[in-house]
């Protein structure tokens, strides 16, 4: 079969950094094409070398039934029936479904802008293609993140025009029960024969959607998998790092039960009347779906969200921050869930930003004194694996995972009595999944009280010494980590009737 896309030989180089390396990628026609690396491997260059972002420095790209351009251009690719789905949304929540469709491309009939038919074509596209059910009339603000998703996909392939549709870490901020809907998306995409590049971190995602899968390191494609199963897994890790990983998480010895933090019949915005509470030393995992009340918990607990009944309680003082500042002066730690946009300062070196969260201690600091601020930073890039490992880099210039560890890195060098972490490893490779698990164990290990929200039932699972559930805003569940698995998490979550495992 001939390639719709075939991308040989091809190098980038930013001043520094060998982004990509005679790097490779092929794709058949129709076909589902997995692209997989650790942070920093190169994917997201590739894919703007495809888009005519960057022109590479040396190889060729041929595209449909164009040999060999010399210089691809955004609309030269456009032409060939290329689509980008972005990460950010950027749709006018004041718009219906089918003004956001249509925004640029409208349709106007004798009087006018036809809407019936936009209306039509909107509703038809979104039934058809992506089985999806969306009233075109509906107000972006009143979708969900999933559906708002499908909606940038329709205006990008409502021309249908597309032959390849290519998503950059598609499902990072969707929550597990919203990735089913992208993907009855792309299984519609892929009955009218559109061909896709899917990048992403979710190994399961890539396992279960792609026909193949190509692994960069480096910069360069070091495998190609044409079989894809389960069983290819492990090998894709092994080709991602260059090495075996042996244990994703690490022990949990928890012997603490010195309660540091406690909630009594805590009410606030979208969850009503949850008790729980947190032990020195204890990793407390919270799951739920979006609405369950999650997210709101985590704010509120952080002072986004005001309390409307009931207490907390932090190290045997009453707790109500009603700010996140007060809560940092209480010794309280938040790793938010929107990194890119909650206080990553991306033309400030990464040296300030993760000392940002302990800007009282350096600023007192004479500037002679600067060295420990340096070499704060330079342990905790050296604990994250940060690439590249140089602190004087602005974030602007990192990969997106490498963007999420320096915020990460500032709160665990800030440290804290009670640590919230909200989806700490988000678009964060295996390999630095892996150093993050154990630094977040060692938190706990040196007598912090952690909380995890997390969507992935398995780093859940893997991580917490116990895990609550909350389903339509109230504590439906509360079990030892070790007497669930992942079924009956999902079960649980999802408000099906299993519970724990007996
Ligand atoms: N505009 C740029 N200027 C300088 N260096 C850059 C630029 N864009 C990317 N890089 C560097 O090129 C390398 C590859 O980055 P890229 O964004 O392609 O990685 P990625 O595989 O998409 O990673 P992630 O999974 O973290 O998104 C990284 O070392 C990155 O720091
Ligand atoms: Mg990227």
């Amino acid at each position: 079969m001939t390639p719709i896309l075939d991308m040989a030989g091809i190098s980038v180089t930013f001043p520094g950094v060998k982004a990509l390396d005679k790097a490779m990628l092929t794709v058949l026609p129709g076909e589902v094409h997995g692209l997989v690396g650790e942070n920093g491997a190169g994917k997201s260059t590739l894919i703007k070398v495809l888009a005519g972002v960057y022109a590479p420095d040396e190889g060729v790209v041929s595209l449909g039934d164009e040999k060999h351009i010399s210089t691809l251009t955004p609309n030269l690719v456009h032409t060939a029936g290329v689509r980008f789905i972005h990460q950010e949304l950027h749709l006018v929540p004041h718009f219906t479904v089918a003004e956001s469709v249509f925004m640029g491309q409208e349709i106007s009939g004798r009087f006018g802008l036809d809407k019936s038919t936009m209306n039509a074509r909107t509703e038809d596209f979104l039934r058809e293609t992506l089985n999806a059910d969306i009233s075109p009339r509906t107000l972006i603000r009143d979708l969900g993140t999933a559906e708002r998703k499908l909606v940038q996909i329709s205006r990008a392939l409502i021309d249908g025009r597309a032959t390849l549709v290519v998503f950059d870490e598609p499902t990072a901020p969707l929550a597990s029960d919203e990735v089913d809907r992208l993907f009855a998306a792309i299984g519609g995409l892929k009955s009218k024969g559109i061909a896709m590049i899917y990048v992403s971190h979710y190994l399961r995602e890539i396992t279960h959607i792609s026909d193949r899968v190509t692994v960069l390191r480096n910069g360069k494609a070091v495998k190609v998998f044409n079989e894809v199963s389960d069983q290819i897994t492990d090998p894709m890790i092994s080709a991602m790092v260059g090495r075996e990983i042996a244990e994703m998480f690490p022990k949990k010895e928890n012997t603490s039960n010195k309660k540091l933090f406690e909630a009594r019949e805590l009410s606030g915005m979208g969850f009503s009347q949850v008790n729980f509470d947190v032990a020195a030393g204890e990793v407390l995992g919270i799951a739920g779906l979006v609405g369950s009340g999650r997210e709101e918990l985590i704010d509120t607990i952080y002072g986004l969200l005001p309390v409307t009944s009931g207490s907390m309680t932090l190290k045997a003082e009453a707790y109500n921050p009603k700010r996140p500042a007060k809560a940092v002066k209480a010794g309280v730690a938040l790793v938010p869930r929107d990194r890119r946009h909650d206080g990553l300062v991306l033309d400030q070196p990464v040296i300030d930003n993760i000392n940002l969260a302990s800007l009282e201690e350096v600023s007192t600091v004479l500037m002679e004194k600067r060295g420990v601020a340096k070499n704060r930073a330079e342990a905790m890039a050296n604990q994250l694996d940060l690439r590249p490992r140089n602190v004087t880099m602005i974030p602007r210039l990192l990969s997106g995972g490498n963007q999420q560890k320096v915020v990460l890195g500032r709160w665990l060098a800030k440290g804290g009595d009670l640590f919230i972490l909200d989806e700490p490893t988000v678009g964060v490779d295996v390999g630095a999944k892996v150093e993050i698990y154990a630094l977040i164990r060692e938190l706990a290990a040196q007598g912090s009280a952690v909380i995890v929200s997390s969507g992935d039932p398995l780093e859940l699972l893997g991580l917490s010494d116990r895990i609550m559930v909350l389903q339509r805003g109230f504590l439906a569940a509360s079990h030892d980590a070790k007497d669930v698995n992942v079924d009956s998490l999902v079960a649980l979550t999802t408000g099906g009737s299993s519970g724990a495992i007996e």
